[in-house]
């Protein structure tokens, strides 16, 4: 059992009394997959699989269609190990989540005629990216979000390193709708160590960190 998942373990009152971190982490797995779904129903329709998909679907799918086909996408993508993402919990309800992927498990950004423009090769090194982000409305604004993108990045040490890309909302007026700031704000990839590339559009900013792979504790 990994140090995230037994700090999942211990009940909120053991958590209190060690004044640990107020929220723990998992990955999504098929064994999380059900606390993803119960958060994803909060969300919308969606199912975060919008950057999953190379393509979209194809014109005049209806709403509950469109529904439907995500959530059986998705759950196809979990089981066979091609979704990441960071689930964040308090006590035992799951509050918020960061998906995270390599950058062939996230393939709709190339699709972005200005991401095109500015983005440059990454020579020889694994490229990450982390495109979604959401939190359920009864816990925004106490540094959920920024509690999974640490884990996220982790995550992302723990498994090679690489350059990571994040794409976040630039524009104020954007920025203050939380239905547009799915990717997160600058702010919270600069306070990780970020640094900005260039604009994409008018709107957004593409940003970098370069991850180290994390050496194995020894035992
Ligand atoms: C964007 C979102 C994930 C932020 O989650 P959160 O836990 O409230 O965020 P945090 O408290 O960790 O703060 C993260 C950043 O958001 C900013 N933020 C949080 N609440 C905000 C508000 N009401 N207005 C403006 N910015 C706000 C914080 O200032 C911080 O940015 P900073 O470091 O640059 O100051 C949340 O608002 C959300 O889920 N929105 C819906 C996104 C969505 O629809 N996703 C679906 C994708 S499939």
């Amino acid at each position: 059992m990994g140090r995230q998942e037994a700090s999942f373990r211990r009940s909120a009152y053991e958590r209190l009394l060690m004044k640990q971190e107020p929220y723990s982490v998992r990955e999504l797995s098929v064994r999380t997959l059900s606390d993803f779904e119960t958060l994803a129903i909060k969300q919308g329709g969606c199912w975060c699989i919008f950057y999953q998909r190379a393509n979209p679907l194809r014109r005049g799918t209806t709403s509950e269609e469109w529904k439907r086909r995500n959530r059986l996408d998705k759950r196809a993508l979990v089981r066979s190990g091609r979704s990441h993402a960071i689930l964040v919990y308090d006590g035992r309800t799951p509050v918020g989540w960061c998906q995270y992927g390599g950058h062939e498990e996230l393939p709709r950004i190339d699709a972005r005629r200005t991401y095109r423009k500015v983005a440059l090769p990454v020579a020889g090194q694994k490229l990450w990216r982390i495109t979604c982000f959401f939190v359920d409305p009864k816990h925004r604004g106490r540094g959920v979000a920024k509690f999974a993108l640490r884990a996220a990045l982790d995550s992302i040490g723990n498994k090679g390193g690489g350059v990571v890309e994040a794409y976040p909302v630039a524009s104020p007026k954007m920025a203050a709708v939380p239905e547009w700031r799915w990717f997160g704000t600058p702010g919270m990839f600069r306070k990780e160590g970020f640094r900005t590339v260039a604009p994409l559009g008018t709107s957004g900013v593409l940003m970098r960190k370069t991850i180290p792979p994390r050496r194995a504790k020894k035992p």
